[in-house]
């Protein structure tokens, strides 16, 4: 037989970059900051595998079976009843599961779109989303943060400047307004409504990734955007973080005309029926407030120890926005410090974190760190962050550790 030839792989995708877990170098002793995974205390896997058994029984072969235009209904139902927390009241025909909240984003960055299109987002922003959105082919423009979640003001701004000069306007606003990743900030009310506002007057869709919403620390409970302006606003959220994210279960929420756009490009034959079954009866077993009140106070915990160890350890060297909810603290480092530059020998000590770097769509600042602090326990993170504080001290030698 003749010698193989080398194949040559497309090169339209040469700049997407992989992060985190799908690249995740993992030594021995690693303490993994940088995954944005569940605890695995937060799993109850015989209670899981008892829900898989009875969804099988129950659902006989039609569990095996395609899952038809719009699948299974129990869990859209349940999805239904649970928006409406939230405000978000919308018929079960406006909802559609997909195979996790990452298959929202791409379906939603190809249907909503034309190639070339511009899209806007946070900076920082959630890398995923910018590797969705450049695989789409989008240009994407950043917009700051500061505590208070995207300075609307700014896109406004924008929104006048780019209708007053002819120049492209965003055909999405990609935006996490509770317990942004990687951020940690929330969205402050004033701000969602003005946004949802500019959407409607620019004619511009938002969408509102809320993959953490259910992982909240504190009493406040903010309204959707979608609320404002559900005729442009998409709603999006995910089980991956309250159940797990083998499952690769999300869903959207979107006007009818939307969804059946969307129903085309979601190729994947349907989101597992089989998976949406059990899913369904684990949601149906459990008092899912109880779950994820108390995942959430673990979190909780986990973030308290994690931000006493950056007080202790590194003090006035950085700054942060302490999260309300969610997975992740981000970790501001003086303006001439470059995170890169200890990154590496922070591996070598065991310990992962994302570099702020990779969630900028355009000038990048060099002086963040991205910590995820629900997946190690108190006594990790606070031996990680000691980890971090020594590499960070070696290359910039401004004091000793106590
Ligand atoms: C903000 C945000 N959106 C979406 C996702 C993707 O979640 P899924 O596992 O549902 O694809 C993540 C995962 O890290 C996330 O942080």
């Amino acid at each position: 037989m003749k010698e193989l030839q080398p194949f040559k792989m497309s090169k339209r995708f040469e700049n997407v970059k992989l992060i985190s877990a799908a690249a995740a170098k993992t030594p021995h002793d690693l303490i993994p900051l940088s995954f944005g995974f569940p605890a695995k205390e937060a799993y109850d896997v015989s209670l899981m595998a008892k829900c898989s058994s009875k969804a099988i029984e129950e659902g006989g072969y039609k569990s095996f079976e395609y899952g038809g235009a719009t699948g299974p209904s129990r869990i859209v139902k349940w999805l239904k009843k649970r928006s409406e927390i939230r405000g978000i009241y919308a018929p079960e025909e406006n909802i559609l599961v997909t195979t996790g909240s990452g298959q929202a984003m791409d379906i939603l960055a190809r249907g909503l779109t034309n190639e070339g299109d511009e899209v806007w987002v946070e900076a920082p922003t959630f890398f995923g989303a910018l590797r969705n959105f450049t695989l789409a082919g989008l240009k994407c423009r950043g917009f700051e943060i500061d505590e208070n979640g995207l300075k609307v003001d700014l896109v406004e701004e924008a929104l006048v400047a780019a209708k007053n000069n002819g120049l492209p306007m965003p055909k999405f606003i990609y935006i996490m307004p509770n317990f942004h990743n990687p951020g940690g900030v929330t969205l402050s009310l004033e701000r969602r409504m003005k946004l949802a506002k500019l959407a409607l007057a620019y004619n511009f869709f938002i969408i509102e990734d809320d993959a953490y919403t259910e992982l909240n620390f504190s009493e406040r409970v903010l309204p959707a955007v979608y609320q404002f302006a559900p005729q442009r606003v998409i709603y999006m959220s995910t089980f991956s973080k309250t159940i797990a994210p083998a499952i690769r279960m999300g869903w959207l929420v979107a006007p009818p005309e939307i969804i059946m756009q969307l129903r085309s490009l979601k190729a994947d034959g349907s989101t597992s029926v089989l998976m949406q079954e059990i899913v369904a009866a684990y949601l149906e077993t459990i008092d899912f407030d109880d779950h994820v009140g108390n995942i959430s106070k673990l979190y909780k915990s986990r973030l308290d120890a994690m931000i006493k160890a950056i007080d202790d350890y590194l003090g006035d060297e950085v700054t942060y926005t302490a999260p309300e909810g969610g997975f992740f603290l981000w970790l501001t480092f003086k303006e001439e410090v470059a995170t890169s530059l200890f990154e590496e020998l922070a591996l070598e000590k065991g310990v992962s974190f994302i570099l702020g770097e990779h969630c900028y769509a355009e000038n990048e600042e060099k002086n963040h760190i991205r910590l995820c602090f629900s997946y190690c326990d108190e006594e990790m993170c606070k031996e990680a962050i000691k980890r971090i504080a020594e590499a960070y001290y070696e290359k910039y030698p401004v004091k000793k550790l106590v």
